[in-house]
């Protein structure tokens, strides 16, 4: 069977934090707006579970109410939980956690937590991005990205909403870090700078 897509649904920072240092996240309450999810309950309905970081874990498990429904939520830990909601708890690696998802039928998983994300992207397993862009600068927090590799990304669509959220779902680039496939030159706006890149290694 194989792997499950990762996918990824997170809102940051327009500086790319994902919550404050102490873990703060009221700075997600300029973009509230009644009626408006930004597509949400959508792609929550495309998966068929959760992947999510302890970081993220603790947060949710304090809500008064679990967010997740009955969909089945798989938390990376090294330490003992008592399961709040049938959560399930695993430690190792990303690609033998999606292994045993991908030999259970599981198609479709939302990973959550930056630490979390970016281990996955590193180990090149995170195939649907999407990151809503709250208009805020938040100066300083946890970060969506940690230092890692790099990735080729294809625009899938970006679009903007009236309370100022961006927001942007990218697909894993297949052609590699560059996105160029070959030596076809980039658009005429870019081939400058492709032909600097060139003269100058
Ligand atoms: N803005 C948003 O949309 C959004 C979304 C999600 C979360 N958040 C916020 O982000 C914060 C949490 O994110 P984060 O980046 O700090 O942490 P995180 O990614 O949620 O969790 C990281 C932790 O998960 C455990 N872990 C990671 N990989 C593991 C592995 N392979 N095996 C076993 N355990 C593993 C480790 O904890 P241990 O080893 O200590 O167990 C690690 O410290 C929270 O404040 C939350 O509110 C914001």
């Amino acid at each position: 069977m194989p792997a499950p897509a990762c996918c990824v649904f997170i809102a940051t920072s327009v500086d790319g934090f994902i919550a404050r240092t102490d873990g703060g996240i009221d700075w997600l309450k300029r973009v509230e707006r009644e009626g408006e999810d930004y597509g949400y309950q959508r792609f929550f309905d495309s998966v068929d579970a959760l992947v999510i970081g302890r970081g993220t874990y603790e947060v949710v498990r304090g809500f008064d109410a679990w967010p997740y429904g009955g969909k089945r939520c798989v938390v990376l830990t090294h330490r003992t939980f008592e399961p709040k909601a049938k959560e399930e708890f695993f430690e190792g690696e990303p690609r033998a956690l999606l292994d045993k998802l991908g030999a259970e039928g599981l198609k479709r998983v939302y990973v959550d937590g930056g630490a979390v994300i970016s281990q996955f992207l590193a180990a090149g397993l995170i195939d649907q991005l999407t990151i809503s862009q709250v208009p805020v600068l938040l100066g300083r927090g946890l970060p969506l990205f940690h230092p890692g590799t790099e990735h080729a990304l294809t625009l899938v669509e970006s679009r903007s909403f009236p309370s100022g959220l961006v927001q942007s779902t990218w697909h894993k680039d297949q052609r590699g870090a560059s996105g160029a496939s070959g030596d076809r030159p980039l658009t005429p706006a870019l081939s400058p700078l492709r032909r600097r890149e060139r003269e100058t290694g």
